[in-house]
């Protein structure tokens, strides 16, 4: 989805994507941190679906790495490895190109459709992180409750869901999909840095919202 994007437009996305996840899944963290069992453990893994070209995947790998249990916290930098699937070949290679292990970072990319991703004996069976920036419900709605439903078998159950939308009434929607299925929203909120787009409507991470799994989500 970047490769045609301006550079510096696309490293501004990533600073602003930066601050909102401080806002937001660091909000979480800092409110539920005993019951975020990622803080404070040595890796964290995360599986960004339909990733696309993968745009955020340092920048989500960094964040995940930031975070060591809340305010005052120490304690060393978590490793992360950050698996991104997507059906796009293309995109994906651009990714592997672009991302290399290093520095406690690792990244993996690799095709597949994300409605049968209980069908992907190569992926772990769990993740601590599972991201969805720019879910595509308006695609095809029966398509991406599939999605949904089948990525949030690969989300450990005290694990965190991060999802962005590009428009508002998508958002509302893949909201309501993911209550439909059991998933406690526990943040949501218009990103007011959103770069414009030029359909009307459209933003880059418009909104952005924190689920949990249903038991885990209330602050
Ligand atoms: C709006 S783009 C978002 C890409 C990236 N996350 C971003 O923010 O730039 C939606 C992505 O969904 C992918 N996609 C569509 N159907 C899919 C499927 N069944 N399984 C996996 N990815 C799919 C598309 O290839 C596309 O890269």
């Amino acid at each position: 989805m970047s490769h045609n994007l301006d550079r510096a437009a696309l490293a501004e996305d990533q600073r602003r994507l930066r601050r909102m996840l401080d806002r937001t899944v660091g909000r979480v963290v800092r409110e539920q941190a005993g019951a975020i069992p990622l803080v404070g453990q040595a890796e964290v893994s995360i599986l960004d679906v339909a990733c696309g070209a993968c745009d955020e995947a340092e920048t989500l790998s960094d964040f995940f790495r930031s975070l060591r249990g809340g305010e005052g916290a120490e304690g060393a930098s978590p490793s992360t490895v950050l698996v991104g699937t997507d059906v796009r070949e293309r995109e994906l290679d651009e990714a592997r190109a672009r991302f290399g292990n290093a520095g406690g970072r690792s990244f993996e990319f690799f095709k597949g459709d994300a409605s049968k991703l209980d069908s992907h004996r190569e992926l772990r069976a769990a993740f601590d992180v599972l991201v969805f920036r720019h879910q595509n419900l308006y695609h095809g709605r029966a398509l991406w409750m599939r999605i949904f439903e089948q990525s949030l078998h690969r989300l450990k159950d005290d694990g965190v869901l991060v999802l962005t939308s590009y428009f508002d009434r998508e958002h509302e929607l893949a909201l309501q999909a993911f209550r439909s299925l059991g998933a406690e929203v526990v943040i949501t909120e218009r990103n007011a840095e959103s770069r414009e787009l030029a359909t009307p409507g459209k933003s880059v991470d418009r909104h952005v919202a924190v689920l949990r799994k249903g038991g885990f989500g209330k602050i």
